[in-house]
Parts: structure tokens; C-alpha cells; sequence
């Protein structure tokens, strides 16, 4: 049975996840900036929303509960080191737009940036909002978006960053 070509564990099975990655940008209170997220994702059609799960502890959590808005850039291929420092810096230490160019541009309907060079940008407004396990999932209404059809995803997997690979059969 194939099931038992399977090996057993929570952390390994979750190395297996292949997700987008997205820099989720926030401002509040003078202050703004740029988280990298794997859960962020489209949940609804019509209406068009996007949802974003934020630890608790993270700076991104303050600014967007308290601003009731967010960014969502999904990162190109060639940003994997926007992505690293966007995920492994916060704003309690370091303003990480002064860590690299992340060519932030105005959004036109919320405070926070979008992030350039990016496969897709969404401006977002919290409609929803409600915490599971450590995290608080913020549901946005999508106000206006922009894209790249040029550009290719990052792909992240097992802690790792990775290009798209070539499109198979049945797709
Ligand atoms: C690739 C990657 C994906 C991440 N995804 C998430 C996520 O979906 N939700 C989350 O809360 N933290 C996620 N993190 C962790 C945050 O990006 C990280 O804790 C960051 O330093 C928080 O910044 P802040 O405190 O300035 O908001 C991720 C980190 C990396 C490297």
C-alpha cells in the first residue's frame, strides 16, 4: 500500500508544504513595515479577499490591528533576500527598509507601501479579524491590486527558497 512508503511526523510533513511568499507591509502610528508571510492567501472569489495569519509577537501583528490595513506583495523569484531579511529582522530592532532596497511604491487607497518588482501586489482592508492558536488571522477586502505577468513566483519549501519549476501535463 503506498501509505507505508510514507514516513511518519508533524515536523517533516510540514517541511513538504510548497507555499508563495509574500512581503506584508504596515503602517500605523508613524511607523511602517515589511514582514515576510507564507500564509497569506486569496480565501474568497466574490467578494475578492485575502487573508494573513501574524504571530502574535510580531510587529506586523501591532501595526495592522491597529491601522485596520495591509499590504500584500507576493515575491518574485529574484527576491529571496528581500524575503529573508522582510522574515528574520523586525521593526522592534531595525527599520528593515534601511537594510536593503525593497523599492517600496504608494499604494492608493491605505497608508502602508507595496513592494515593486513583486508577481503581485494587493491594498487591503481588515473586514475580520480573529485569533487561532498563536496567530491572528486578518481577512482584507481587496481594494485595488497590480501585477507583473513577466515575472515568475518564489516558491518556499522546507525552509528554503526556490524557483518555479516547468509547467507538467493535466494543468
Ligand atoms: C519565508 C518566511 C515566511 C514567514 N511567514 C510568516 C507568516 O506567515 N506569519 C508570521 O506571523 N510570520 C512569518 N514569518 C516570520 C516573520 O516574518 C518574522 O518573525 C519577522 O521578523 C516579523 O517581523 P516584524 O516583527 O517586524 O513584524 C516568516 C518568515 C520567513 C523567513
Amino acid at each position: 500500500m503506498a501509505k507505508n512508503m510514507l514516513k511518519e511526523g508533524k515536523s517533516g510533513a510540514s517541511d513538504q508544504l510548497a507555499s508563495a511568499v509574500a512581503l506584508v507591509t504596515s503602517s500605523y502610528g508613524g511607523k511602517v513595515n515589511v514582514m515576510s508571510a507564507v500564509w497569506a492567501l486569496r480565501v474568497s472569489i466574490d467578494p475578492f479577499l485575502m487573508a494573513v495569519f501574524v504571530g502574535h509577537e510580531r510587529e506586523t501583528y501591532r501595526l495592522i490591528d491597529g491601522s485596520g490595513e495591509f499590504g500584500i506583495s507576493f515575491c518574485s523569484e529574484e527576491q529571496s533576500e528581500l524575503a529573508h531579511i522582510a522574515g528574520n529582522y523586525s521593526l522592534k530592532d531595525v527599520d528593515k527598509f534601511s537594510l536593503a532596497n525593497f523599492h517600496p511604491f504608494k499604494a492608493r487607497f491605505i497608508e502602508a507601501p507595496l513592494i515593486g518588482n513583486s508577481v503581485s501586489c494587493f491594498e487591503c482592508r481588515v473586514i475580520e479579524k480573529f485569533d487561532v492558536g498563536d496567530h491572528r488571522g486578518f481577512i482584507g477586502e481587496v481594494l485595488n491590486a497590480y501585477y507583473d505577468d513577466t515575472k515568475k513566483p518564489l516558491i518556499y519549501n522546507g525552509g528554503k527558497f526556490f524557483k518555479m519549476g516547468e509547467r507538467i501535463r493535466h494543468s
